[in-house]
């Protein structure tokens, strides 16, 4: 192991390894699922997927957001599609029918079977929060808040995010390309850096002012942010009198991305969820306010270019990282933690390296 170089190749294609970060990384860490206004009444849900593993998020009675595993417990059946409402929750293959707060309530025949105990069947569930209506799920019980892990990020969001509060979800964008052919920790260290952005991203360097492009890592979150920024660049113009005249995105460990633009009163929420060793969908989502004014070109810009731009990026890293004349490389660190430092990919790596004991209470 040298913390001076990335991970090397096999970490993005043996299988083997990767079946381990599932289950000490994926399973064990908070994953961003959605915005508390998508499931704001009783029995709201949205379903979501870590991995292989389906769930539920469910406004369950009382108000209280509960997360289950979408597996009936007779014959692992999947209960729920995509979102909705219900008010209880029925099996399609058998009919077995569970309260929304995970109770079986009634399997046919049941009361013929000797010994069948009902309440031995509720659904499995996993730790759901809420931070500032933003919510995340983790199944390993046993896992610190993400409060307390990642510490001091929300009073950083707050601080910068004036329109916080305002904030709603709106429908995902059905025309943001979103599956990436690489492995998902190639599409988070993309994102963690913007070495990467004076050669790739023509556009969004004269959109950002890169001498004032700050890279701050903590334990387990980090911070892009740009404190000046031009309204009348080749990205999209905006507004000069804006309020939001700066730029910032934050990574919370391990795939979770949000961040805001210059000239739009949004935040963009973005989960890098794996779907095999070498594919990786951004699941995401903009936040808006009743006051979001999109600027002209702002999200042909956005999805057509920047990130188009990113993805072709990943898709050829993984390409080349298969190579057996590539092992792996150094880490390209700027002491002053400027825009064009890997300082946050390193402390990704790091986290990688380290993951079982950051991720559990009892490490
Ligand atoms: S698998 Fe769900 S009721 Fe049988
Ligand atoms: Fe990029």
């Amino acid at each position: 192991m040298n913390a001076n170089k990335t991970l090397t190749s096999e970490h993005y294609l043996d299988q083997n390894i990767y079946e381990k970060e599932k289950s000490d990384i994926l399973y064990r860490s908070w994953c961003y699922v959605g915005h508390t206004s998508q499931i704001e009444n009783t029995g709201d849900y949205l379903t979501t997927e870590i991995a292989d593993e389906s769930l539920i998020i469910i406004r369950a009675e009382g108000g209280e957001l509960k997360g289950f595993y979408n597996v009936c417990r007779h014959r692992a059946h999947r209960l729920l599609k995509n979102n909705g409402n219900v008010r209880s929750i029925t099996c399609p293959y058998h009919a077995w029918n569970y309260s929304i707060d995970g109770k079986l309530n009634h399997a046919k025949n049941a009361n013929k079977m000797k010994g069948f105990k009902i309440s031995d069947y509720c659904l499995s569930s996993f730790q759901v929060i809420d931070i500032c209506n933003f919510i995340f799920v983790n199944l390993d019980d046993s896992a610190q808040h993400l409060g307390e892990q990642a510490q001091g990020f929300e009073e950083d969001l707050k601080e910068k995010v004036p329109f916080l509060d305002r904030l709603y979800a709106q429908p995902a964008d059905k025309e943001r390309p979103s599956v990436i052919r690489a492995n998902w920790k190639i599409v988070v260290d993309n994102y963690l850096e913007c070495y990467h952005c004076t050669k790739a991203h023509p556009a969004f360097v004269n959109l950002i002012d890169m001498e004032h492009y700050q890279t701050d890592v903590y334990n387990c979150w980090s911070r892009q942010y740009a404190s000046t920024t031009n309204p009348d660049n080749k990205a999209y113009k905006f507004d000069k009198n804006s309020p939001v005249q700066d730029m910032c995105f934050w990574y919370i460990w391990p795939n979770t991305a949000l961040g805001y633009v210059p000239g739009v009163e949004a935040l963009f929420f973005s989960s890098i969820r794996s779907n095999s060793i070498d594919k990786t969908t951004r699941v995401g989502h903009w936040l808006v306010t009743e006051d979001t004014v999109l600027p002209d070109g702002f999200t042909e810009y956005m999805n057509k270019v920047l990130f188009t731009e990113d993805i072709s990026i990943c898709e050829s890293v993984q390409m080349g990282i298969k190579s057996k004349s590539y092992k792996n490389g150094p880490f390209m660190i700027d002491p002053d933690h400027s825009g064009i430092s890997e300082t946050a990919v390193q402390s990704f790596h790091n986290l990688i390296r380290s993951a079982k004991s950051i991720n559990s209470r009892a490490d």
